[in-house]
């Protein structure tokens, strides 16, 4: 009745964003990411028939029933205890090795290991396509947290065919993703908000027709280790669904808004030099998520050089800046430890 579970964050190349199903987390346009090494979530679940409420604990910080946070979980447990014929609940403690805000989202690897370690607690036999799916539910991109390495996450519009496979295991290609968190600041607009405005960006058409395409190249230049094709298409990708976002308007409380601006000025100066070191012959590419956050892309061999490359420009800025940077390698699914 207890066991525990560790799954990563994962970081998309080809990124999902607007959803076909919002209560079921169906994307509309299918995507492809990376495991990070080092942002994983620890949980263990326990269930235990006298509790008469699930209890979780946060580190040492045990988390109101009532908080946001406390509902998704029990959500998440409810569905898992609906497939196993139990009202039993449960004891969770769950742990992150990465802070929140830093531009990695924890809910991937947080819905993925309380998914995984929930379900082997009850001794459920699913397959990693069916752990897949019964994540996504929790959140949409924790699917791809389930498998291997480099994931792509298929998507048909129809619920039991909207599960992420491996492409490729963690050993199969030295890449790195440095994570420049330029600011700690919360963002206004939320991913889940982003998804439900992007249809009203006059791109997001563009986008999608463009989808199929995409994914095509970006996994065969996984597979290929082709580093210049897959650089170039993923940092196009991040910036085409930035303009999406930026194009998104809408109305918040009585004011018009033109659209979603998720980068700040520390981003902009940053893409720039990105741009520049790639014209002194440095191979980096960037890429984004639905923040401010850097992600920088680069092969093992070239990492000592980006990260001095990082280090004169932090210094040669006129107010001193110091970003917190984390160094992550592909990395392996989500899996029991106990
Ligand atoms: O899973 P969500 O709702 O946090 O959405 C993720 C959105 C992006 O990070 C921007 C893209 C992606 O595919 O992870």
């Amino acid at each position: 009745m207890k066991s525990t579970a560790v799954a990563h964050a994962n970081l998309a190349f080809v990124k999902y964003w607007g959803k076909v199903d919002s209560k079921l987390n169906i994307p509309t346009n299918g995507s492809i990411s990376m495991n990070l090494s080092n942002a994983q979530t620890v949980t263990t679940v326990q269930f235990d028939e006298e509790l008469e409420e699930d209890i979780i604990q946060e580190g040492e910080k045990q988390i109101l029933n009532d908080s946001k946070f406390a509902k998704r979980v029990v959500k998440q447990l409810d569905i898992v205890r609906e497939l196993a014929k139990t009202r039993s609940r449960a004891f969770i403690s769950t742990e992150n090795t990465f802070a929140k805000g830093v531009g990695i989202a924890s809910s991937a690897s947080g819905m993925a290991a309380l998914t995984l370690a929930a379900v082997s607690a009850l001794s459920l036999d699913l397959s990693e396509k069916d752990l897949s799916i019964l994540a996504r539910l929790g959140s949409g991109s924790a699917c791809r947290s389930i498998p291997d390495g480099f994931v792509e996450w298929i998507s048909l519009g129809k619920h039991e065919e909207s599960y992420a496979r491996s492409i490729a295991n963690d050993d199969h290609w030295d890449l790195v993703d440095i994570t420049v968190v330029v600011t700690q600041s919360e963002k206004a607009i939320s991913s889940s908000e982003g998804h439900l405005l992007a249809t009203n960006s006059p791109f997001f058409s563009t986008r999608l027709n463009n989808m199929t395409a995409r994914l095509a190249k970006v996994k065969s230049a996984i597979l290929d280790r082709d580093f210049l094709t897959f650089g170039q298409e993923i940092e196009k990708e991040a910036i085409e669904l930035h303009a999406v976002a930026m194009t998104s308007s809408f109305t918040q409380k009585n004011t018009w808004i033109s659209g979603i601006y998720y980068w700040n000025e520390e981003t902009i100066k940053l893409i720039h030099k990105v741009q520049y070191w790639r014209s002194e012959g440095l191979p980096v590419y960037f890429t984004l998520d639905a923040g401010p956050t850097m992600h920088l892309i680069t092969l093992s061999k070239y990492l000592p050089e980006v990260l001095s490359a990082i280090e004169t420009f932090e210094q040669s800025q006129t107010i001193h800046v110091k970003w917190e940077k984390i160094i992550n390698y592909p990395a392996k699914g989500a899996r029991i430890i106990d």
